[in-house]
């Protein structure tokens, strides 16, 4: 163990922590769901769920990963809970599936760069969009970015991904601050702006009834699946990302301070994302929520088509959003690698080549047919990350317990107090919200009138 890689710099773990959680999620997901699923209440559910849920179980990750000095599987063994491994094997699982159809808008997102430069979509965005999201061009387009993945993951921790965050980050940051800006100026604009940051509080309701199982009704039974495994998803949490990426953390550092850093980094993009995205939908007289997966292409697509420069806007925002998503896809595959490397002393290019391309095979429905990458993503949202974050939290909460307070306030100046704290809310309130979060999914996904569970075939 003594050879393992770690960050040359502290910055380097949150600069490669932030670049895990900035990608599509802040981008294509977050403005997409939030337009789909209530606009501002899905924002006060989200943003709820990112400080009281994400933070609180991005911790638990951070401590399982620090304390390990572990892959996401073998952490749990090394911890001294053997029979706890399925957690992090279920996370793993969970990793390759978002990455699989992760890499299938990657590639919409190279094909954009390249039709908003020669303005290929300009005549016809919905068309244009249907053509290259699915059948053959996507699956092409899936590969080269696979392939993009691949070729940083196999160049090792510090050369590979390091230096590539390093220089991600703080480019998403600077281009999307300068896009809402120009978008603040268009006129038509300001519905979008209410629509998104103003909550009408009567949506904010959920009524149970049991019969004799429970069963939810009310606006919020689809709205808390998706703003909160939202959260999960944008975090980055819940596939061991998070404690792949701790695991090359060192003792003198404060978790605390660092997850902090992360979650409201993360939302502020997502938000800056937001003022672009959806203020520009209204500004196109684009309903919210009728697009889909692709709303964010076509819409997009229809605003850069008829505005000032648009061909220069589209390429820079399309850049921004390639870049996001290789420093996260990065470390969806980053997991599954370190995992083969620490255990069965794999080459890191092979190994990265090998799963890369298992990877890209599960990617293929998705890439065929978008209905495919809708019911991947619906499973993803409300089952596998609400599961596998309640795994994370039972076993810190009440499997690990105290030995977690320790190593979560090494390098850190707080007080116990408000490590025993931590315990107890991920013993209570935040375990409680996962277990509704996953019984509305779970609801919506086998019990509904028309399971999402459903394959599209
Ligand atoms: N957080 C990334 C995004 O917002 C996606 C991602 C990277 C992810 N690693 C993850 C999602 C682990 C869930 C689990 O785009």
């Amino acid at each position: 163990m003594s050879q393992r890689e770690t960050w040359a710099t502290r910055a380097g773990f949150i600069l490669a922590a932030v670049g895990s959680a900035v990608g599509l999620g802040n981008i294509w997901q977050f403005p997409f769901k939030t337009s789909e699923y209530g606009g501002a209440t899905f924002l006060v559910v989200y943003l709820v769920a990112a400080l009281g849920i994400g933070l609180p179980a991005m911790l638990a990750e951070f401590v399982i990963g620090r304390k390990s000095n572990l892959n996401a599987i073998s952490a749990f063994e090394k911890l001294g809970h053997r029979s706890w491994k399925w957690v992090g094997i279920l996370g793993v699982a969970t990793g390759f599936w978002i990455l699989s159809y992760y890499s299938v808008v990657g590639g919409w997102v190279l094909r954009y760069i390249g039709g908003s430069v020669t303005g290929a979509y300009f005549a016809d965005p919905a068309g244009y969009f249907g053509q290259v999201s699915a059948g053959p061009e996507a699956l092409a387009l899936h590969a080269l970015f696979m392939i993009f993945v691949v070729a940083i993951v196999a160049g090792g921790v510090e050369d590979g991904i390091e230096k590539a965050t390093k220089l991600m980050v703080p480019s998403i940051v600077v281009i999307l601050g300068v896009l809402a800006v120009w978008v603040f100026t268009l006129p038509g604009a300001a519905p979008g702006y209410s629509y998104f940051l103003s909550p009408d509080l009567s949506t904010l309701s959920l009524s149970v009834s049991f019969d004799p199982l429970p069963s939810f009704s009310g606006p919020l039974t689809e709205i808390i699946p998706f703003a909160v495994s939202q959260a999960f998803f944008s975090l980055s949490l819940g596939m061991g990302a998070m404690i792949t990426y701790a695991s090359y953390v060192g003792d003198d550092q404060s978790l605390f301070g660092d997850s902090i850093t992360v979650v409201v980094f993360n939302s502020a993009v997502g938000i800056l994302a937001g003022l672009v995205v959806i203020p520009l939908l209204f500004v196109q007289g684009i309903e919210p929520g009728s697009g889909g997966a692709g709303a964010l292409f076509v819409s997009l697509a229809t605003a850069f088509a008829e505005l000032p420069a648009g061909r220069l806007v589209g390429a820079v925002f399309f850049a921004v959003v390639l870049i996001a998503a290789l420093s996260s896809a990065i470390s969806l595959l980053e997991v599954v690698v370190s995992y083969a490397v620490d255990n069965y002393g794999a080459r890191r290019p092979q190994i990265s080549a090998a799963l890369g391309g298992l990877i890209f095979l599960l990617g293929i429905p998705s890439a065929w047919d978008t209905a495919w990458l809708t019911w991947f993503d619906n499973l993803a949202y409300q089952l596998l990350l609400p599961l596998s974050v309640l795994g994370i939290l039972l076993f810190i909460g009440w499997v690990y317990g105290r030995p977690a307070v320790e190593e979560l306030l090494n390098g850190s100046s707080m007080g116990s107090g408000v490590g025993v704290s931590w315990l107890w809310l991920v013993r209570t309130v935040v375990l409680l919200g996962v277990i509704l979060t996953l019984a509305l999914g779970v609801q919506t996904l086998f019990f509904a009138e028309n399971p999402a569970i459903v394959p599209p075939l």
